[in-house]
């Protein structure tokens, strides 16, 4: 499973690359909102420090003005994955940028048919949001389940990269089911390894050393 983190800010994708298992980082326009300076040299300096995919959302609503945003991104750097939003404008231009070798992230996907959409036109990856559905009861890790299984049915190539994460519990449902990649915040990603019992154990241990270290 790849571990991607899901934010623009450096200081957190620095620290989670520090610890060797970041596997790429996906940005969107409200992220990028969040950062100082402009988007561009934002998701530059996002590039340059990852080597592993990027996502950078593209903001045109027509086709044609996505595969004109997603080639510019691509002059950013080469592991940029230019984010489309799943509409049919989007279906098009993710189709004429695979036709060009451009890898692609359709986001904004919250159904089974969006996702098999996405992967005939091409996706390389495909981000449904299961907190955002979560947010409505709706159960997000049904959507995962589903559309695991029709890629599988058809052997799809678009990878599943589970989105809009808000708990570790997310993480390993995720996991459990066989998805490719999970996108996790910064706050999540340092909950994923933290256990009381750990913390208490570990507290335990050293009590221990110290009553016979001297010996
Ligand atoms: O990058 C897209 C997605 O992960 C957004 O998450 O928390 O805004 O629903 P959220």
């Amino acid at each position: 499973m790849k571990f991607f983190i899901d934010t623009a800010n450096l200081d957190e994708i620095r620290e989670a690359h520090a610890l060797g298992l970041l596997d790429g980082v996906t940005t969107n326009p409200s992220l990028l909102s969040k950062e100082d300076g402009s988007p561009t040299d934002v998701i530059h300096n996002i590039a340059e420090l990852v080597p592993g995919p990027v996502s950078a959302e593209v903001v045109a609503l027509d086709a044609e003005g996505m595969v004109r945003e997603g080639l510019a991104l691509r002059e950013i750097a080469d592991n940029i994955v230019v984010k489309i939003p799943m509409t049919l404008e989007g279906l098009k231009a993710i189709r004429s940028l695979t036709e060009q070798g451009i890898p692609t992230n359709c986001t904004l996907v919250f159904s089974a048919t969006q996702a098999i959409l996405a992967a005939k036109a091409g996706a390389t990856f495909l981000s449904p949001f299961v907190g955002r559905l979560d947010d409505l009861a709706v159960e997000g890790m049904d959507l995962i389940e589903e559309i695991v299984e029709i890629y599988q049915n058809y052997d799809f190539q678009t990878e599943v990269l589970v989105a809009s994460v808000r708990s570790p519990l997310h993480v390993s449902q995720a996991a459990q089911i066989g998805a490719d990649v999970v996108t996790i915040p910064a706050k999540v990603f340092s909950q994923l390894a933290s256990h009381p019992l750990t913390d208490l154990g570990l507290e335990r241990f050293l009590a221990d050393w110290d009553k016979v270290k001297d010996r």
